[in-house]
């Protein structure tokens, strides 16, 4: 028996709601998150700067990760930043940035005066494609910033291979990807710098805050001052209130500190369900070719912080938008598309608003033209993608559900254009 869509009044095929990352049943927070904010506020100190967490999180973070250096700071997008801080860029440098990511990704390269210059992506992963970041390359090129999107790592072997031979410096943002892995290696080990983001929704959360993480010693020294504003405090050193260069104040708090370092400690369960329901609603679409499902590339394993779908627009005759919208009154957590458009169709971009009206640094210093046609494989890709919210607090039953809307929709959509 066939159903109307939800959109048009029919029976919801998801009948109830589903966990999300903004309700308590969508994430994992227990007795352990609860235990550490109490020794937290039992200690009196919720700063960093004399208390203990934050400090047991950046050690645990990297043994887990298995790198030497880990610095906490306030978001992901500071991540970002304290990795860019970290290689002291002059104003007018390059930085190569994938057009699809969030925009926390690329706001520290104008923070610091530097030029995002946008590559396109693998039509399959979306992810930064080698071949065309080659393309790029310009005598002020200095670092890439690779991107594993949704939970799918990028190319690493060619990444890395390009970034040596050129001598860039390679930052992971891994804010998507905890613990994805690439031929055997966990994301975030292969680059020169890796950032994380520990924001609401990520596979671990304190709500806000970030981790970089580094095996390099004069990069980790130098993230670890820009975070507190460049205020050496052994008093060995330079003294107690000399501040040394330009830099921020991203400290991470006691408070997320502990929450952070509790969730850390779940970071494999939640990894292991969502893999595990992800592969299960695969499977349960083998026979929906109106959609095409995620699959990791060779030699990756994906950590699905979203289950990115593609719609076969000419299978079933429907935009993507409208069978986004139609899932969504389904019941599904989804975004009807991921961003609409590659990140350098933003205003900041097209319309260069940054410092007032200086235009700095694209001018004097930008080449690239922010406009359509400049990354034509990502704007392609993204028109049929939607990204549903992917759950460890997933059943077998919400899996269940979620194939039959994906289905119902599908068939909906395929029945009227055969008509
Ligand atoms: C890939 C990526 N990089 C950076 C960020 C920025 O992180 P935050 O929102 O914690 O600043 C995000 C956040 O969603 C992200 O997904």
């Amino acid at each position: 028996m066939t159903h109307a869509l939800a959109i048009d009044g029919g029976p919801k095929a998801v009948a109830e709601k589903l966990p999300t990352f903004l309700d308590a049943a969508g994430r994992t927070f227990g007795t352990e998150e609860e235990r550490l904010v109490i020794e937290v506020l039992r200690s009196g100190c919720l700063s960093r700067n004399g208390g203990a967490m934050v400090e047991r999180l950046e050690r645990d973070f990297a043994t887990a990760l298995g790198v030497p250096h880990a610095i906490a700071c306030s978001t992901g997008t500071a991540a970002v930043h304290l990795a860019l801080a970290a290689l002291d860029l002059e104003p007018g440098d390059e930085v190569i940035v994938p057009p699809i990511t969030d925009i926390g990704s690329i706001l520290p390269v104008l923070w610091q005066n530097a030029v995002p210059v946008f590559a396109d992506v693998d039509p399959v992963t979306l992810c930064l494609d080698p071949e065309d970041l080659a393309s790029r390359i310009s005598p002020r090129t200095r670092a890439v910033i690779a991107v594993h999107l949704a939970g799918q790592p990028c190319d690493m072997p060619a990444l890395t291979a390009l970034c040596r031979r050129h001598g860039f410096v390679l930052i992971e943002d891994c804010s998507q990807a905890y613990w994805a892995e690439c031929h055997g290696q966990i994301v975030g080990t292969m680059g020169d710098l890796a950032c994380f983001s520990l924001q609401q929704s990520k596979h671990m959360t304190c709500g806000e805050g970030g981790l970089l993480a580094t095996p390099n010693h004069a990069y980790a020294a130098r993230a670890r001052l820009f975070a507190d504003k460049a205020w050496p405090r052994d008093l060995t050193s330079l003294g107690s209130m000399r501040f040394l260069f330009l830099a921020q104040n991203y400290r991470m708090s006691e408070l997320q500190g502990a929450v952070a370092l509790a969730q850390l400690g779940k970071l494999q369960a939640t990894l292991a369900c969502r893999r595990r329901q992800a592969a299960a609603l695969t499977a349960l679409l083998e026979d929906v070719p109106e959609v095409q499902c995620p699959r990791a590339a060779a030699g990756t394993t994906h950590s699905f912080w979203l289950y990115m779908l593609r719609v076969n627009e000419e299978r079933c005759g429907a935009r993507t938008a409208d069978f986004g919208t139609a899932l969504l009154a389904e019941g599904v957590p989804s975004w009807v598309q991921y961003i609409v458009d590659p990140l350098y169709l933003s205003p900041l971009f097209t319309e260069r608003h940054t410092y007032g009206a200086s235009e700095y640094p694209f001018r004097p210093f930008g080449r690239q033209v922010y406009d359509s046609g400049l990354c034509p494989r990502a704007e392609h890709g993204l028109r049929n993608v939607i990204a549903l919210w992917w759950n460890e607090a997933y059943t077998d039953e919400h899996v269940r559900q979620i194939a039959s809307a994906i289905r119902k929709v599908a068939r909906h959509f395929s029945r009227a254009m055969a008509r």
